[in-house]
């Protein structure tokens, strides 16, 4: 066990020197040839690119860091690696001399436990608890399972589980496993990720998201089909991943037997190991070549026009070698491929191929793969990627990272109870992971679009814990189904703030999930059935009451359906709008969503259909599965299912009576104001209801971009509040003050966004 051993890593912070000015001086070379290349020739054709080449000359000032290794040699040369078979892969990973000692390790303990019972020291000291540490692609994920399997661990027909924060992860994962092992993804090797489980009787090592093994814990809780649990990415310290840690350090008390891995990125090691009572640390020594980083001079005003011109910078002045970009979400992703490949086609056959791969939450499985494939000879990939690939997923190969330095976070405010979605600037700590990326195989270099100024000053060390900012609804509703009542005293990592508990607790009460001792009612029980949030369970089960469970399932299914629906391509901008409009309900947009759905079943699923109406067929495409599921679910909860149409108003109720927080009123100036905390909020401008601007609205989300603006709108009546939540709302405050209609046209939103 290699505890405390000395960190051999290259690091990017805070060692700075004097650039480099030999590399400078290339560097300016290769611009000036760029520039000629572009701007001398075709200045006629391309003003846009002189331009763009001025700006080029600023951004690459370089402020070199250098790193404290020197540079080592790639142990194996890029051409060769792409011939070595799977085997030969396998064993360059840094993990594979590891192998032996890990296994031992991880057996050791069952002998450790019985010594420590020996001396009768601390009968709480759980020992069979490993914290694995190494760097993001040297092989945790997908070989240490292998090794366990091979070693006998899933001998007596026991399972190897490894949970991932996303999906995409769980997936893509369990897929390479499959391949190396030769197996059919879904037999020995297969994954499970909400509404879509991908396993067999026959699988042994099994890929989750941590959310699914956090429901597992309700059919199964000693998690009695598994040899060893392997909770992975530790260091993403989602919600779930953090409630996991608490659960399975329970375990390890009554089952001696199971095995439990705790593995991660980064040197938060220490600190899951003394949360594990001591656990010892298993140390992967990392294999990093050195990362230069670069600043801009000045912030960029349009980060993602700023990425566009960076990729084709590198790719007309740098070495081959693939590029990797960090965004925000696949809106983001969108607009910077459509914008790449505009100027790729414009600049034609000046450049060497150039292969744009997006990667995010929601790509599908066969798009996915694609990332992984190798770059052809001759030829560069840039992958535009979220959040993703900072560590959860590696692609090889990558030489320059563009990070712009933001990322979407879910927040929530205790004191509003208001949760919204934004992006924020990334911390420290992410930023070193993302410029990490570029130094797997090679010396590589990552263009950060920020100033080292902002780095230094601006960006907090590490990115805050899930747990400490989030709506924590689903988590406490999933932990009184599973019993623990007294979660004041639940063992927390990091123990959420008093009145974030609270005031779930309170929603819970309010939805009519818990009875007024805190304890799960009959409803609640029922809501825990379903892998949504609180408020979406909700909403489904009061379907019944309601008798629109058809309706409800299906608008339940779009929402979950977090990738846009409607296509917009920039070309078409028009046409892609006047479709969206003829599917405009004027209830709002939970109702034209539903109209979007059923129209498509009527066309028995058309992918024509789709085409003609710019609907992303494969967004629909998992609507309709993960419809299926609910409805599944809903038979398992014991609701028919009815239609209330050509009815509305049912439909309405029932999301209100999910939703009911969620609810904001006209005020002044075309304004909305939410009823409980008067906070200023506006309706999105690709709502249905933009211009309708309604008395009292119902929203599904809050996002929050230059303004705070309520995404997906329904119309209700404030009197509906008194029947679904009598408890929450009382008859005075829904008295309207404002009993004038408002004129149309005043203080609304300018469709800019
Ligand atoms: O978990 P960790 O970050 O330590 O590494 P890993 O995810 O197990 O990745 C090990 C190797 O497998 C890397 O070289 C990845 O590029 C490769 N891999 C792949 O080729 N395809 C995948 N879907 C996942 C990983
Ligand atoms: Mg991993």
């Amino acid at each position: 066990i290699k505890k405390g051993e000395k960190e051999e890593y290259y690091e990017v912070d805070e060692r700075e020197k004097q650039p480099n000015s030999e590399q400078k001086k290339w560097e300016a070379e290769q611009l000036a040839s760029a520039m000629y290349k572009f701007g001398a020739k075709d200045s006629s054709k391309n003003d846009e690119y002189e331009l763009l080449l001025e700006d080029q000359i600023e951004f690459i000032q370089a402020l070199t860091i250098e790193g404290t290794v020197k540079e080592k040699k790639p142990e194996i040369s890029e051409t060769d690696r792409k011939k070595m078979d799977i085997e030969e892969t396998k064993k360059s990973l840094p993990v594979f001399p590891f192998r032996d000692d890990l296994i031992a390790a991880i057996r050791e303990h069952q002998v450790s436990i019985s010594r420590t019972y020996a001396n009768n020291s601390e009968i709480h000291h759980c020992p069979k608890i490993l914290i694995i540490q190494g760097e993001t692609g040297s092989g945790k994920t997908t070989q240490i399972p292998q090794y366990l399997h091979e070693a006998g661990f899933t001998d007596g027909g026991k399972k190897i589980g490894c949970t991932q924060p996303r999906r995409v992860a769980a997936m893509s994962v369990a897929a390479r496993v499959a391949q190396e092992m030769g197996v059919k993804l879904g037999n020995e090797v297969g994954y499970s990720i909400r509404f879509e489980d991908c396993t067999s009787e026959r699988t042994v090592i099994k890929y989750m998201t941590d959310g699914t093994l956090h429901r597992e814990f309700l059919s199964e809780p000693d998690l009695e089909s598994y040899s060893v649990m392997i909770i992975d990415e530790a260091h993403e310290r989602t919600l779930h991943t953090d409630i996991l840690f608490g659960l399975v350090k329970d375990i390890a008390r009554f089952r001696p037997e199971l095995k439990l891995l705790i593995s991660s990125a980064t040197l938060d090691a220490q600190k899951f190991s003394e949360f594990f009572d001591d656990a010892p640390v298993f140390n992967i020594p990392g294999r990093r070549f050195p990362v230069n980083i670069y600043y801009t001079k000045a912030p960029e005003a349009d980060y993602i026009d700023a990425c566009v011109v960076s990729i084709l910078q590198i790719h007309a002045t740098q070495p081959l070698g693939d590029i990797l970009v960090f965004l925000t979400g696949q809106d983001e992703i969108e607009t910077c491929q459509e914008m790449l490949q505009d100027r790729v086609k414009r600049l034609g056959s000046k450049l060497k191929e150039l292969l744009i791969l997006p990667v995010y939450a929601n790509l599908p499985s066969d798009m996915q793969a694609k990332i992984f494939e190798p770059t052809p000879p001759n030829s560069r990939k840039v992958v535009l990627a979220t959040n993703i690939a900072e560590t959860s997923v590696t692609i090889d190969n990558i030489i320059y990272v563009i990070d712009p330095g933001f990322a979407k976070q879910n927040n929530f405010s205790s004191r509003t109870g208001m949760e919204s979605l934004m992006v924020v600037p990334i911390s420290k700590a992410s930023a070193n992971q993302r410029a990490g990326r570029a130094g797997r195989t090679a010396p590589g270099k990552c263009f950060r679009l920020y100033t080292a100024w902002a780095y230094k000053q601006e960006l907090e060390e590490n990115t805050v814990p899930e747990i400490l900012r989030i709506n924590l609804g689903n988590a406490v509703l999933m932990l009184k189904a599973l019993g623990i009542n007294d979660l004041l005293h639940f063992d927390f990592l990091d123990p959420p703030p008093h009145e974030t508990l609270v005031l779930a607790l309170e929603q819970l009460y309010a939805l009519g999930a818990l009875n007024h001792h805190g304890e799960l009612t009959k409803l609640g029980r029922r809501m825990a059935e379903f892998p949504v949030d609180p408020m979406l369970g909700k909403m489904l089960l009061a379907s019944e009451k309601y008798k629109c469970s058809e309706e409800v399932v299906t608008i339940a299914a779009m929402l979950s359906v977090n990738s846009s629906i409607f296509y917009r391509p920039k070309d078409k901008i028009i046409h892609a709008d006047t479709a969206r409009k003829n599917f405009n309900h004027m209830h709002g947009d939970h109702l034209s969503l539903l109209q979007v759905y059923n129209q498509w079943a009527e066309t028995d699923f058309s992918t024509q259909w789709c085409y003609e109406n710019f609907i992303q067929y494969r967004s629909m495409k998992r609507a309709r599965d993960v419809r299926e599921q609910l409805v599944g679910l809903m038979q398992r909860v014991e609701i028919d299912m009815v239609s209330s149409l050509p009815e509305t108003i049912p439909i309405r109720k029932a999301i209100t009576s999910g939703y009911f927080y969620h609810i904001a009123r006209l005020s002044k100036g075309g304004n909305y104001k939410t009823i409980k905390h008067n906070q200023n909020v506006m309706i999105h401008p690709n709502s249905s209801l933009f211009e309708e601007l309604p008395r009292c609205v119902l929203y599904h989300e809050l996002v929050f971009t230059t303004k705070e603006y309520m995404r997906q709108v329904i119309e209700i009546e404030s009197k509906w509040l008194l029947e679904v939540a009598p408890h929450y709302y009382k008859p005075k405050e829904l008295e309207d003050s404002t009993n004038k209609k408002m004129p149309k046209t005043v203080g609304r939103a300018t469709k800019t966004e």
